[in-house]
């Protein structure tokens, strides 16, 4: 599509029209003068569909059976990145402390959430983490673990579940010797083994929508999503999970994030250098 002339003169009414139906869609608030996002997220899709402004996009989007049409502008406007344990401190505390406490409370089946888990990288590191444990802690009995791993794009999810990275996604946050036990090499790529990939399921969840289907969790990851939505939407989206937390179950949020000003059901400490969320009892 290079060469496709676009046309970057977004009307208020476009600007203000479009704002409203990604947060309408998948709750993201666009600020003020945005346009230069919209424009260059969008020109691809734009031209592959043969307009020419975000003013035609948006009575596209409005006919009957946009669905699919929906869902490439989400995933054009939603931002995907992502790294193997990310910022260490989750992961650090699952397994050093989260665990240990688990399985002293004997629990068959320990429920974790990755909430928003883009290509992967997070539930992956999270079920590596449990494989660690085991092999570290072998007379210590960790039952059956079941991460379920969701995000609003189904595009993303599909990479998700291939479980194959290129060298450029493995060498963020991946050391030597995890790439070496976890992947298998094929070619310039690598592959997740069937023990980390058996215990994450991949579902499509958009977070604006109930959580009751899921269950309940002892640990939910809901990292690096939340900055992208209104104060509103963070106050009912943190209240959702904490209706699906075990009793005193952990929430980890992105290291930006804060959760004091949206809910006040959660009791916050301070684990391997990172903040930890506590539902309370
Ligand atoms: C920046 S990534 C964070 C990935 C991972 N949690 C981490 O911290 O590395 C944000 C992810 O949130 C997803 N997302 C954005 N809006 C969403 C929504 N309303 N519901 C579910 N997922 C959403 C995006 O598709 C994207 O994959």
């Amino acid at each position: 599509m290079d060469g496709y002339a676009v046309s970057s003169d977004l009307t208020h009414q476009e600007y203000c029209a479009f704002r409203d139906f990604l947060e309408q869609a998948c709750g993201i608030v666009l600020g003020e003068n945005k346009q230069y996002l919209i424009n260059s997220r969008l020109r691809f899709l734009l031209g592959e569909l043969g307009i020419k402004s975000v003013g035609e996009l948006l009575v596209m989007v409005d006919r009957p059976s946009s669905a699919q049409l929906r869902q490439r502008i989400i995933d054009a406007m939603t931002t995907h990145e992502t790294l193997w344990f990310r910022d260490q401190y989750p992961f650090e505390a699952l397994k050093r402390m989260i665990l240990p406490g688990l399985v002293r409370s004997n629990i068959a089946t320990l429920r974790i959430w990755s909430a928003a888990c883009a290509s992967g990288q997070e539930p992956y590191s999270i079920s590596m983490i449990c494989e660690e444990y085991r092999r570290e802690y072998p007379s210590r009995a960790l039952g059956t673990v079941q991460i379920l791993a969701t995000d609003i794009s189904p595009t993303i999810l599909q990479m998700a579940r291939e479980g194959v990275y290129d060298n450029i996604a493995l060498t963020r946050g991946l050391t030597q010797d995890r790439r070496e036990r976890f992947f298998t090499e094929e070619n310039d790529k690598a592959r997740i083994k069937p023990e980390v990939m058996r215990q994450v399921i991949f579902r499509e969840l958009n977070l604006m929508q109930s959580f009751k289907s899921l269950g309940k969790f002892h640990v939910i990851f809901c990292r690096n999503v939340m900055i992208y939505f209104s104060d509103q939407l963070k106050a009912d989206i943190l209240n959702r999970i904490a209706d699906v937390l075990e009793l005193n179950g952990y929430l980890f949020l992105g290291g930006s994030e804060s959760i004091t000003r949206y809910c006040d059901r959660f009791e916050v400490s301070r684990a391997h250098g990172g903040m930890v969320f506590r539902l309370k009892s």
